[in-house]
């Protein structure tokens, strides 16, 4: 009886008087003995206790926040897998007006009621459909022209989110990169061009470049890939990445082109879990038009009670991502989100004007265009500093910041920077915490007597390289 009780953790015995709570948790074997939901479930949630408070993660683009009505939505509909059509049908219908209404914000030519686009599991699943149908259309093309389709290659900046090169790898795709400069801090055009040829699948730039905050110049690239094409005889399209960007520029700066205004643009892709409001794991792909989506990428199946065509690489997967999509764009409208990004928009510069007034900091570019930025150690200070932006990473983390310093890209990888990304959650008063616990952590680092291990390190490279790098 004791025993039982031991295991149960019911009344009688204190969760964490029971066995389980005094012995290793379980990593190699599936346990050989049952044990309560109670104390189960404490084990399982005490694992992540430690870990950050998820809003004070400034390194994640993903949605750290929902409204009490969104959360309850998807708690409901956590046991729903979307590809059960004939039992949900409905999923599938909200699902096609979400793309609808992406299809629409994107400025979307194409007529028909139902626009042609996806959902993924993130913007990753979303760009692997994007190009898996460039790479399709382009090889059809080769073979009706009775050409060679062995050497496909895809052109965009050096930097790339690391699903373009997973991409690249996983379907045998050349990924030609243009290095990204201080003088080109996105994509370089002229010499995008000047990579492609007979064999580029696309050319992708990107909305809300990752390690920058910025854009590329999507406008500039249709017109230059426009006299290109014209000239070569080549249909080279544009994927446009716009993991970040895709829900950020309609309601920021409506007016710009780059979306499916521009000729060229044959596809797009966004994170519905990150601009888009919802948590993870949720993203969009729509095509100009169905005509662009290549026959073989959608798949029918008839064993769940009807016939099922799904374009994805994955088969099951979550829908309350889709219901809490849907739920957003009634709940907040075009106005609200436009609210929710302005302010973010607002926040983040806020912190960019607060961080570039330290004496330390630099920005790295003086206009913010997306809510999230980077700055460096000014030249001047970095010479004499003992210690790193990677230090100032661990300082704020004391005061539960995720505040990631990382370097750059390839050609410019010498140079350190931070990042901020500013996201629906956070507030005018966090943000004042924020540059708070920045300017006290700067201050007892400026104490130290000694370099720091980062320091060294930073140094040593800097003098096996000969060089000490400035900007
Ligand atoms: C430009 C870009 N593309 C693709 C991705 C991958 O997005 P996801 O995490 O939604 O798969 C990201 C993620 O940060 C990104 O910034």
């Amino acid at each position: 009886m004791k025993k039982d009780n031991k295991t149960q953790g019911d009344v009688a015995t204190a969760i964490f008087g029971s066995e389980q709570m005094r012995q290793p948790a379980p990593s190699q074997k599936i346990p050989q003995h049952k044990t309560s939901p109670e104390i189960a479930y404490q084990i399982v949630k005490d694992e992540t206790f430690p870990q950050t408070q998820p809003r004070l993660n400034l390194a994640t683009f993903v949605t750290t926040y929902m409204d009490d009505y969104g959360t309850r939505l998807m708690n409901e509909a956590v046991g729903i897998n979307y590809i059960d059509e004939t039992e949900y049908p409905r999923v599938a219908v909200m699902c096609g007006r979400c793309i609808n209404m992406i299809a629409d914000m994107w400025n979307s030519p194409e007529k028909s009621d139902w626009k042609t686009g996806a959902v993924g599991i993130g913007s990753s699943e979303a760009c692997m459909l994007g190009g898996v149908a460039a790479w399709l259309r382009w090889r059809e093309r080769r073979k009706a022209a009775g050409q060679p389709c062995d050497k496909p290659n895809l052109v965009m900046s050096s930097a790339y989110q690391v699903v373009w090169e997973k991409f690249c790898q996983l379907w045998q795709i050349e990924l030609r990169t243009v290095p990204i400069t201080h003088e080109h801090p996105t994509l370089d055009i002229k010499r995008a061009i000047e990579m492609c040829d007979q064999n580029t699948i696309c050319v992708v730039p990107i909305a809300g470049v990752t390690w920058t905050g910025m854009n590329d110049d999507i406008e500039a690239l249709d017109k230059a890939l426009d006299s290109f094409n014209k000239k070569s005889g080549y249909e080279i399209p544009i994927h446009v990445d716009a993991a970040s960007g895709g829900f950020i520029l309609p309601f920021i700066d409506a007016n710009k082109k780059w979306d499916f205004r521009l000729k060229w643009v044959l596809s797009i892709s966004t994170s519905g879990h990150k601009y888009g409001l919802v948590y993870p794991g949720l993203g969009w792909v729509v095509w100009r038009d169905k005509k662009y989506l290549p026959k073989e990428m959608s798949f029918s199946v008839n064993y769940l009670g009807a016939n099922i065509t799904q374009v994805g690489l994955n088969f099951s997967r979550p829908a309350a991502q889709i219901l809490a999509q849907y739920y957003n764009f009634i709940r907040l409208g075009y106005e609200g989100y436009k609210e929710v990004h302005e302010n973010s928009m607002a926040i983040a510069q806020y912190c960019h004007d607060a961080i570039g007034k330290m004496p330390c900091f630099e920005n790295y570019s003086k206009e913010i265009v997306n809510p999230l930025f980077i700055w460096t150690l000014k030249p001047e200070y970095d010479k004499q500093a003992k210690w790193t932006l990677f230090d100032l990473q661990d300082k704020l983390l004391q005061s539960g910041w995720m505040v990631p310093a990382y370097t750059m890209p390839k050609d410019i990888e010498d140079m350190v920077v931070m990042r901020i990304v500013v996201r629906q959650g956070m507030s005018r008063d966090m943000a004042d915490m924020l540059i708070g616990d920045i300017c006290n952590a700067v201050a007892e680092l400026e104490k130290l007597e000694y370099p720091t291990p980062t320091r060294i390190a930073c140094q040593n490279r800097q003098k096996s390289k000969g060089h000490v790098f400035t900007h």
